[in-house]
């Protein structure tokens, strides 16, 4: 199949020629006589140049060994939607091509020679995640040593399909892979390697990269299994490339500005609830939220459901409660003074049990509050407890009205005072929802 040994007619003869006049026991050294007053020969690798379509190989039984490396020196974006990443690596490849040796001693103590890649036998390495042509720039070269090793380094654009898990946007994390194989040749024609060790990759990778961008290489793993693709068995090598989300773009533009918004919102429960601008001023903060989350949807991945899509959507229903709570309120304000109906007795001695004393709960800023200069346990009513126990207490039946003692005026304070601690009541549980909901999701986040 690699042809190398038949190929080689006519220049087994030069080969052969050189060996005889140079006198060393390789059938494949390379004369460079001349080389220090008109540069390189190109006759003395021509041999080698002309071998290029074959695997350079002895014996065929063993395999080329091609060590691998690369360094990421760019991450340049991540499509959740399309769960790719692009990147830019400078992929190194080292093997060893048996046809190319000289005596430094004898060639003006040259070491190694930059030759065009183009003109030698390149290994077919790609990269398996890799969804793109390869955008290799052509005209490169490759370092040839006098032991016949060839360093091939290559710069390449890769974008390269990832798993992405945008669930803990903008906190995540993502675990990218770059899978090298060859395309072509099986474990019998090729092996790989490691050309450095991984944590070396890891720090030129650190060291090297432009970008300041988004993300942040975190770290790099590795892994080699082998690959079988019906009978054949191919060697590659996988690599792990975590990085991180740099969020603080996300926590000034998202984060910050909604939790301001939601903030405000649970302040303007403070506005008392009898002055008109309660609810207009809710709607404006509704409003205004519907605008900033219009404004910043290009921030958010454009798929799946991340967290913070979780968290938008619980600041609006939250927004949204706190607004009917106040329609709610308002309403009830508005029959209190108004036409006031009747009071149970069961909710009369909740009302009076919740602003006793030594209760807390009632006695936030509400201006109602003054006009209940006598507080409800001066008001006549028939509320001896026996009478309350002895009779079944239904709150349909049951009434306080106009007959049972009470003026309008104090029936209005009784409904006012309601509507207050109803209010209060209201807020408490709203805060207490918001604070669990967001601890939820700040605690979510933080896993
Ligand atoms: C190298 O090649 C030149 C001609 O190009 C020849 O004159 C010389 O003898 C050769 N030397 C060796 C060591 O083969
Ligand atoms: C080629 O390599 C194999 C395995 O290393 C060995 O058994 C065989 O003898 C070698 N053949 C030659 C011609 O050197
Ligand atoms: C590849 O790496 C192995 C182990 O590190 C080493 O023994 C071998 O010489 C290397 N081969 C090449 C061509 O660099
Ligand atoms: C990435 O995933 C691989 C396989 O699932 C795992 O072995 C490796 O530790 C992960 N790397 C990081 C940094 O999480």
């Amino acid at each position: 199949m690699e042809g190398g040994w038949p190929a080689r007619g006519g220049v087994l003869l030069c080969l052969t020629v050189s060996l005889l006049l140079q006198g060393r026991g390789d059938a494949f050294t390379i004369n460079c006589s001349g080389f220090d007053q008109h540069g390189v020969d190109p006759a003395a690798f021509q041999a080698v140049f002309d071998r290029k379509a074959f695997r350079p190989f002895t014996n065929y039984s063993i395999p080329t060994r091609v060590n691998i490396s690369f360094t990421l020196s760019a991450i340049l974006g991540v499509d959740a939607q399309l769960q790719l990443l692009t990147s830019f690596l400078w992929i190194d490849l080292v093997w060893d091509n048996p046809f190319i040796n000289w005596n430094p001693k004898e060639c003006v103590g040259i070491n190694k020679l930059t030759v065009l890649a183009e003109n030698l036998w390149l290994p077919d390495i790609f990269i398996v995640e890799s969804m793109d042509v390869d955008q290799t720039p052509s005209g490169l070269t490759a370092y040839i040593s006098s032991e016949g090793r060839i360093k091939y380094d290559k710069p390449m654009r890769v974008t390269s399909i990832c798993n992405l898990d945008i669930f803990y946007f903008p906190f995540d994390q993502q675990n990218c892979t770059f899978t090298f194989s060859s395309f072509l040749y099986t474990v019998d024609g090729m092996l790989l390697g490691m050309d450095k060790e991984v944590w070396e990759i890891t720090d030129t990778s650190r060291n090297v990269i432009r970008t300041q961008g988004e993300w942040e290489l975190l770290g790099i793993n590795k892994a080699t299994p082998k690959m079988s693709v019906g009978n054949n068995l191919y060697d590659q090598i996988t690599f792990y490339v975590a990085i991180r989300r740099r969020p603080s773009l996300y926590i000034i533009n998202l984060l910050v500005p909604s939790s301001f918004l939601v903030a405000i919102d649970a302040l303007s429960f403070y506005l008392p609830a009898e002055s008109e601008n309660r609810a207009p001023f809710k709607i404006t903060l509704l409003l205004g939220y519907n605008v900033f989350l219009l404004m910043m949807n290009d921030l958010l991945p454009a798929s799946g459901t991340p967290l913070i899509s979780v968290y938008f959507a619980l600041c609006l229903s939250l927004m949204v409660v706190s607004l009917l709570e106040t329609v709610f309120i308002t309403h009830l304000l508005h029959v209190a003074t108004t036409q006031p109906p009747p009071m149970p007795r069961w909710l009369h001695s909740l009302l009076l049990h919740c602003t006793g004393p030594g209760r807390c709960c009632p006695t936030a800023p509400h201006k109602g509050n003054k006009g209940l200069g006598l507080t409800p346990t001066h008001l006549p009513g028939p509320n001896e407890p026996g009478e309350l126990a002895g009779k079944e207490v239904r709150p349909g039946e049951t009434e306080l009205d106009g007959g049972s003692g009470w003026t309008k005026a104090q029936l209005v304070e009784l409904w006012v005072q309601f509507s207050h601690v109803m209010d209060t009541l209201l807020f408490r549980l709203y805060l207490l929802f918001m604070a669990s909901s967001i601890l939820t999701v700040i605690v979510l986040w933080n896993t």
